[in-house]
């Protein structure tokens, strides 16, 4: 039986969920959360959807021993390459984070949409599916931009380097969209450096629209916490700066953190 003080646990290949788990802090602040980054074998977002599923399928056993009441899965990556596996598997709602970036993108009202994500989510085409269905009229642009990912952490996301980069990536969906979904867990950090180059676009941010929607979902099943929030970050590697770009990503001071290794074959 769940109860409304279990906590909302949130897994990610890595760090990068933590900008989700910072809008869901955001939205719901009486939420208990467990965090897993599985840091010791980021990225995800340049492995086999066969690798992906098997990873995503351990990251959630291992949330479920804290006795959650819901998984967010964080990890786009995983979103659009292991949410079958996962639902077949697991009894608990799994939240991900192609629906919450459809719903947005819906919401715009808009046609001419741009993708852009690592390229396991890329190629996947989960969001593309999706848009489709919701707007059949959409014409779609899409774009793998795996260099956001180590800009982000390098806390390079203003500047020469990183205007470079976003000029590469999206000059060609520049005037073409209307809309860019921000499709990766690290690329709201680059999101000023994008909104000055892509100018008019809508930018939609799939984190800010999850913690919106958990919301909904709790307070319909009663599951709404009351509080205090208790926190824990769970990772499989303690990776260098972890601490500087953990806070950078949360936006707050990051405690609470603990390495699991056992369960890694
Ligand atoms: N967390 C991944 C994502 O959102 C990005 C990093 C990776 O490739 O694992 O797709």
């Amino acid at each position: 039986m769940r109860k409304s003080t279990d906590p909302i646990g949130v897994f990610d290949s890595g760090i990068g969920g933590l900008t989700v788990v910072r809008e869901i802090m955001r939205e719901l602040p009486d939420e208990s959360i467990i965090y897993f980054g599985d840091t010791a074998r980021v990225p995800y977002g340049t492995k086999s959807k066969e690798t992906i599923e098997k990873f995503a399928v351990e990251d959630v056993e291992f949330l479920l021993k804290f006795n959650v009441k819901i998984i967010v899965s964080a990890c786009f990556t995983v979103s659009s390459n292991a949410m079958d596996v996962l639902r077949g598997k697991f009894n608990i709602p799994i939240f991900d984070m192609i629906e919450p970036g459809v719903r947005a993108v819906k919401r715009t009202g808009k046609r001419r949409i741009g993708i852009i994500g690592t390229y396991a989510t890329i190629e996947s085409r989960a969001y593309e599916k999706r848009i489709r269905e919701e707007v059949p009229d959409a014409e779609i642009f899409t774009r793998p931009a795996p260099l956001f990912v180590p800009l982000a952490e390098e806390g390079k996301t203003r500047g020469k380097i990183a205007e470079l980069v976003v000029e590469e990536y999206l000059k060609e969906l520049k005037g073409r969209v209307e809309v860019l979904v921000l499709g990766c867990t690290h690329y709201p950090l680059l999101k000023e450096t994008i909104k000055d180059f892509m100018e008019e676009v809508i930018l939609v941010e799939p984190g800010k629209e999850v913690a919106g929607m958990l919301k909904e979902y709790l307070g319909k099943e009663g599951l709404l916490s009351s509080g205090p929030p208790r926190y824990s970050f769970y990772l499989s590697d303690i990776p260098r700066k972890f601490g500087e770009i953990g806070e950078r990503f949360l936006g707050r001071k990051l405690e609470g953190i603990r390495v699991v290794r056992e369960w890694i074959t």
